[in-house]
């Protein structure tokens, strides 16, 4: 029998989960992106003010949200040559918003083993991703991305992300694990629960990796960036989009929608009518690679 605590995963499982969770997501996603759109905003803010333009630039995590080649004031100007789209995720590629200004391309592939040569773009940026490869204890998924992301980053060029960090989603999070624990010991089966993939990640953690890898740290902050819902149940709505089934991997198929529904339930009950402010905490780092950047990638 099941207590309902978190069994440990392999770090291919979860991979599987969240590659599934976006694939199945795809055509829905983008009507979802408020929250990453704006974190795109401040992170394309904080690139240009680094440098004026970037002759090739990669996009990790790219999916079907936008990239910097969408947004109005960079479409505009020449402050970028060509883009490379890349996600783990094929269908998120496929549904992305078409680039019209300059050639890009989306290639599928995993940010811990990135398909390109060493030293190759200008700007390698992650928009509100690389959260999503530290989420199980134990698993370095998120210092392979960095140090994949660096290894193909020009000397002299830059490496940008905005990344969840811990706390963010702690209200949704406290109703989702409680709900999984019961429902163990409830159902009498195995539960595996998440531990939160958007709010697990600490600034110096982030800086720590950077400059263990030889990049030089340009800025780093972590920012209170609360989200005004209108309801509950409309933040619900995105947190469904982005996390329905990697959240619910870890219990029986037949068993999902009924654990989703409990915790929806429970969360709304819990928040009460009217707005809702979502807890989001950022980070965003800005690095530059350094001609003799260590660990033999250069
Ligand atoms: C929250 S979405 C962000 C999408 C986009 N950057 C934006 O700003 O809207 C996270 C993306 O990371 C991708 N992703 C997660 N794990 C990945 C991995 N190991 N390798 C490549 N992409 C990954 C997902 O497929 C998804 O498209």
């Amino acid at each position: 029998m099941s207590d309902g605590t978190a069994v440990p995963e392999k770090a291919n499982d979860y991979k599987k989960a969240v590659r599934d969770t976006y694939n199945i997501n795809a055509a829905v996603y983008s009507e979802h992106t408020f929250m990453q759109h704006r974190n795109l905003e401040v992170l394309a803010e904080k690139i240009f003010s680094a440098k004026d333009s970037f002759a090739c630039v990669l996009d990790i995590g790219a999916g079907s949200g936008f990239s910097l080649g969408n947004l109005d004031r960079y479409e505009r100007q020449d402050s970028l040559g060509h883009l490379v789209r890349a996600d783990i995720s094929e269908k998120a590629l496929l549904s992305g918003p078409l680039i019209s200004r300059f050639p890009y391309i989306n290639v599928c592939c995993d940010a811990e083993r990135l398909p390109f040569v060493e030293n190759y773009f200008d700007l390698v940026y992650a928009n509100s991703v690389l959260h999503w490869l530290e989420a199980e204890s134990g698993h370095t998924g998120f210092e392979r991305a960095i140090h994949e992301a660096l290894r193909v980053t020009k000397p002299g060029g830059i490496f940008a992300a905005s990344i969840a960090a811990a706390e963010t989603s702690r209200m949704f999070f406290k109703v989702y694990e409680s709900i999984m624990r019961e429902s163990g010991k409830k159902l009498s089966t195995k539960v595996r629960i998440k531990k939160n993939p958007i709010g697990a990640m600490e600034l110096h953690t982030v800086v720590d990796t950077l400059l263990s890898f030889g990049a030089g740290i340009i800025s780093a902050e972590l920012v209170y960036e609360p989200v005004l819902y209108s309801s509950a149940k409309e933040y619900l709505n995105d947190v469904k989009a982005y996390g329905y089934h990697s959240l619910l991997s870890g219990v029986d198929a037949n068993l999902q929608s009924i654990l989703w529904n409990e915790i929806s339930q429970r969360f709304l009950e819990k928040v009460g009518p009217g707005d809702y402010l979502h807890d989001q905490y950022m980070i965003y780092v800005l690095a530059s690679i350094r001609h003799n950047a260590v660990d033999g990638t250069r």
